[in-house]
């Protein structure tokens, strides 16, 4: 894919989804800023994925909630290297419950990272992209965004969210060369699964017409066509990576 030298910022890559996508993106050439408010996990991250200290790999402590932070990272990344080519909005997080049980606190905080974090981290790279007159945002829906699901009150109405804003600034940032598209993914193999009951993944198994789950790989080749130069005709659109789940 094209993105060899591109500037490309990725939220809450730590760990899981983010923490993957960064190192295909360092192998197809990209200058990666990996953003987590996780401080030791992104110091395993410079370990595992510039052991040498050479490739061009910025890790920065910050939170997509906190807008002053994340303000500075954008900062921090275009002192460095002069431009932000790429946003992917990456972060997330499920506090799940019953409606009847959830408690309000947990609906708040899910709304606050999943959703406000986005619109925080994506206000902070547009003056740069708005500049450089050209750049790619990609947020990080999930196939419970359209559909819904059972517990995910919160991380739905995130995700769900996170399609209008893509579509709206779509519309709102192309003319200044600006592409805003979602990606959907099914149920992916991260840490972030730890949690559900091995039957329960066996059943999501066998409803996917490919028959297993999601791997990181699976949406990091997502997020790669997006930012590439492949992409630049593509925008406000949401890219399902489910296994065909949802069909
Ligand atoms: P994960 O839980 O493994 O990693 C999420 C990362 O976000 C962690 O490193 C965490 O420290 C970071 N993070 C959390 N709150 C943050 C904050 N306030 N500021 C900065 N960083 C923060 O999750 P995973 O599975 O890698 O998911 C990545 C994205 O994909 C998330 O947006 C998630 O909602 C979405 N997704 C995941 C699916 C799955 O089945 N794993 C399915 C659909 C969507």
């Amino acid at each position: 894919m094209q993105v060899k030298d591109k500037v490309v910022m990725i939220t809450g890559a730590a760990r899981g989804i983010g923490k993957n996508a960064a190192r295909m993106f360092l192998a197809n050439g990209a200058k990666i800023a990996v953003c987590d408010v996780n401080e030791a996990q992104l110091q395993e991250v410079a370990k595992d994925l510039n052991p040498t200290g050479t490739l061009p790999l910025l890790t920065l402590t910050a939170n997509v909630t906190d807008r002053t932070s994340m303000n500075q990272a954008v900062k921090t990344v275009t002192e460095k290297w002069g431009r932000v080519d790429v946003l992917i909005n990456n972060a997330g997080i499920t506090r799940d419950g019953l409606l009847a049980k959830m408690a309000e606190s947990d609906f708040d905080k899910v709304i606050d990272v999943n959703l406000k974090g986005v619109f925080n981290c994506t206000q902070a790279v547009l003056p740069a992209m708005t500049a450089q007159g050209k750049g790619s945002i990609i947020n990080t829906s999930s196939i419970v965004g359209v559909y819904g699901n059972v517990g995910q009150t919160n991380y739905a109405a995130a995700k769900a969210g996170l399609i209008g804003m893509t579509k709206t600034w779509a519309k709102e940032l192309g003319r200044k060369g600006i592409t805003v598209n979602a990606v959907a993914p099914g149920f992916t193999m991260t840490e972030m699964l730890a949690t559900v009951p091995e039957k329960i993944l066996d059943a999501i198994k066998e409803k996917t017409p490919l028959k297993r789950l999601g791997s990181p790989d699976d949406i990091g080749n997502a997020y790669l066509f997006l930012a590439s130069d492949a992409a630049t005709f593509v925008t406000g659109q949401v890219l399902g990576v489910d296994g065909g789940l949802v069909i």
